[in-house]
């Protein structure tokens, strides 16, 4: 369902020297899909049908892409693997893939609009993508990410970076589920609490797999962290306070659900996303 939505994005689009062949390229590359998962399966939990979500669904995985290929470019992490392929910038030149993820950002806010729901709800979705993304939300955190580099960040900075850069969005997937939902605040109170948690559990995951996977398994380099002299929660916790942290995390996002009805699959997420191997 998501991979199809994707597809369609450039139907009847204009294609301009290569630049959507670029977007493509690293949005059909794959990936593990956990936002628009998120989004879908929170729209339910809240009380609408998934297909309703469907939109926002894809504006958060193509937000999610460009972020991914920027932090690749030889300006941030310089990175030459992405979801099991060769980075955007090194197939298309930086210039292109500069371009590639602006344009998939823009692009991500005209599918928020491709939706018959009331207004009400897509000028709501456009504030919660644009906070999460912005200088407040995942750019802000990228932000800290590289000012950090070289330098030993402490516990506080360290989450308040990794709530921003990862946390953000993860949290706006969730929120714009329960936006196409019409759900209450209350509802939405609760999955940003979530997603919240499970953004951290995320990223502490990221890390750990950083130092202890494989580029085969993960698809992307690993030891990149150390490379670029970045602070991560393993530097700050070390591998066995990390995976204690995941565990406390994991329980906390659980807990913030009790509220619903038929949190399964968001309880099953929570636990698959603890012990991921990718
Ligand atoms: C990677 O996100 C970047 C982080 C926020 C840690 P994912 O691990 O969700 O990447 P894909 O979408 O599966 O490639
Ligand atoms: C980046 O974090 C998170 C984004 C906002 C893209 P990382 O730099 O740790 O992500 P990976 O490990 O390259 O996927
Ligand atoms: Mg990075
Ligand atoms: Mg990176
Ligand atoms: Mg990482």
């Amino acid at each position: 369902m998501i991979a199809d939505c994707l597809k369609q994005v450039f139907a009847g689009h204009v294609r301009y020297a290569g630049l959507q062949e670029a977007m493509e390229y690293s949005l059909m590359a794959g990936g593990k899909r956990i936002r628009p998962v998120l989004t879908l399966e929170t729209c339910r939990l809240c009380g609408g049908a998934p297909e309703a979500a469907l939109p926002f669904a894809c504006a958060v995985e193509m937000v999610h892409t460009y972020s991914l290929i920027h932090d690749d470019l030889p300006a941030m992490d310089n990175d030459d693997l992405r979801r099991g392929l060769p980075t955007n910038h090194v197939v298309y030149g930086e210039a292109t893939a500069i371009l590639a993820g602006d344009a998939l950002l823009t692009a991500a806010f005209e599918q928020l609009t491709r939706t018959d729901l009331p207004a009400e709800r897509i000028v709501e979705a456009v504030r919660c993508l644009s906070q999460a993304a912005g200088s407040a939300g995942m750019a802000g955190g990228q932000a800290l990410d590289m000012a950090g580099e070289g330098r030993a960040l402490g516990r506080e900075e360290l989450e308040l970076l990794q709530s921003l850069k990862t946390g953000a969005l993860l949290s706006a997937a969730a929120e714009l589920g329960c936006i196409a939902a019409g759900g209450t605040a209350g509802q939405r109170a609760q999955v940003r609490a979530y997603a919240q948690a499970l953004g951290q559990a995320f990223q502490i995951r990221d890390d750990m797999l950083d130092v202890t996977s494989s580029e085969e398994e993960l698809g992307k380099p690993v030891g990149s962290d150390q490379v670029n002299g970045k602070s991560t929660f393993v530097t700050a916790l070390g591998l066995d306070g990390c995976a204690m942290r995941i565990e406390q995390l994991t329980q906390q996002g659980i807990e913030a659900l009790s509220g619903f009805a038929a949190p399964e699959f968001h309880i099953w997420l929570a636990r698959q996303l603890a012990q991921r191997t990718n």
